[in-house]
C-alpha cells in the first residue's frame, strides 16, 4: 500500500460515476480504479446475504489491482455490507451513507429529514440509524423510489412521466415539512433539477458526493496515504461493458469516459 497507489471504487454499476466525478474535483492529484458491477446491478432489489457476496467479490477485485482504499460509491452496498467489508479487508473502506447523513445533519434548519434511495437502502435502516446518531433531535422520513434508477439511466431527467412519478413519491415530504432531502442513490443527483421543482426551492437536496470525497481526502491523510503526484491515468472496469454503459456512464461522469475493460470477477 503505496501513497502513489489508486484509489478503489465500485458499485453496481455505473451510477458511481457521480461519486468519481465528486473525487476529482475535490483530490485531482488521486488516480481511480473504478469498478461497475453491470452484470449484476441492480442491488437495490437484491437481499442483504447476496449485496454482501458481491461487495466482497468487487472489493477483491480492486485491492487485486493495487487499490490503497475502497470507496463504497453504492448506497446499497455501503447500507448492507460497509462493516464487512471493514472486517474484511485491512485498507480503509468509506462509504456514502455517513458522510450523507453528517451533511443533512448540518444542513437541516427544522429538524425534518426526508431521505429517499433504494429498497434495499431504505429497508435496511441504515440512513435512518445514521441520522439518529448525528442528529438526534431530527425526524426522519424515508421513502424507496426504485422507478428513479430506470428513469435516470433511461435519461428522463426531463420528462413528464418522471415529474409525475416524483410527485407521488415525494409526497410525503411536503405533509411532513421536511427542507432537507438526502439523494440516498447514485443515480438521483441527475434527477435534482425536478425533485428540486416539485418540493421547492426551500428544500435542500443533499448529495452526498462531494462529501464523500471529503471524508476520503481526510482518511487518505489520516492513513498518509494521500498521493504526493498525479501518478496514472484513471482506470475503469465493468463486468458487463454494453453500448448502453458506455452511453449512460458519459453522462454520470459528466465527462468522457475512457476505455472501459471488462472483468469477469
Ligand atoms: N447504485 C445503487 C445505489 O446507490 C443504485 C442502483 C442499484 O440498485 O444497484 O443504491
Amino acid at each position: 500500500m503505496t501513497p502513489a497507489a489508486p484509489i478503489g471504487v465500485f458499485d453496481s454499476g455505473i451510477g458511481g460515476l457521480t461519486v468519481v466525478a465528486g473525487l476529482r474535483r475535490v483530490l485531482p492529484r488521486e488516480a481511480i480504479l473504478y469498478l461497475g458491477d453491470t452484470a449484476r446491478v441492480p442491488y437495490g432489489t437484491k437481499s442483504s446475504e447476496v449485496v454482501r457476496r458481491y461487495a466482497h467479490t468487487c472489493a477483491r477485485f480492486l485491492l487485486t489491482e493495487g487499490a490503497k482504499m475502497l470507496v463504497v460509491a453504492c448506497n446499497t452496498a455501503s447500507a448492507h455490507a460497509l462493516e464487512f467489508l471493514r472486517a474484511s479487508f485491512a485498507v480503509p473502506v468509506v462509504g456514502v451513507i455517513e458522510p450523507g447523513a453528517a451533511m443533512a445533519a448540518r444542513a437541516t434548519r427544522n429538524n425534518r429529514i426526508g431521505v429517499i434511495g433504494t429498497e434495499g437502502t431504505i429497508t435496511s435502516g441504515s440512513y435512518q440509524r445514521a441520522l439518529a446518531r448525528l442528529a438526534p433531535e431530527a425526524t426522519v422520513i424515508a421513502k424507496s423510489c426504485p422507478l428513479f434508477v430506470p428513469l435516470a439511466e433511461e435519461g428522463m431527467v426531463d420528462h413528464p412521466a418522471t415529474r409525475l412519478i416524483a410527485t407521488e413519491y415525494l409526497a410525503p415530504f411536503a405533509a411532513h415539512e421536511v427542507d432537507t432531502v438526502v439523494l440516498g442513490c447514485t443515480h438521483y443527483p441527475l434527477l435534482s433539477p425536478v425533485l428540486q421543482q416539485i418540493l421547492g426551492n426551500s428544500v435542500e437536496l443533499v448529495d452526498s458526493a462531494s462529501a464523500v470525497a471529503i471524508v476520503v481526502r481526510d482518511t487518505l491523510e489520516a492513513n498518509s496515504l494521500s498521493a504526493p503526484r498525479r501518478a496514472a491515468e484513471d482506470r475503469f472496469f465493468a463486468t458487463d461493458v454494453s453500448q448502453r454503459v458506455l452511453r449512460v456512464g458519459r453522462a454520470f461522469l459528466g465527462a468522457e469516459l475512457a476505455a472501459v475493460n471488462l472483468v469477469d470477477l
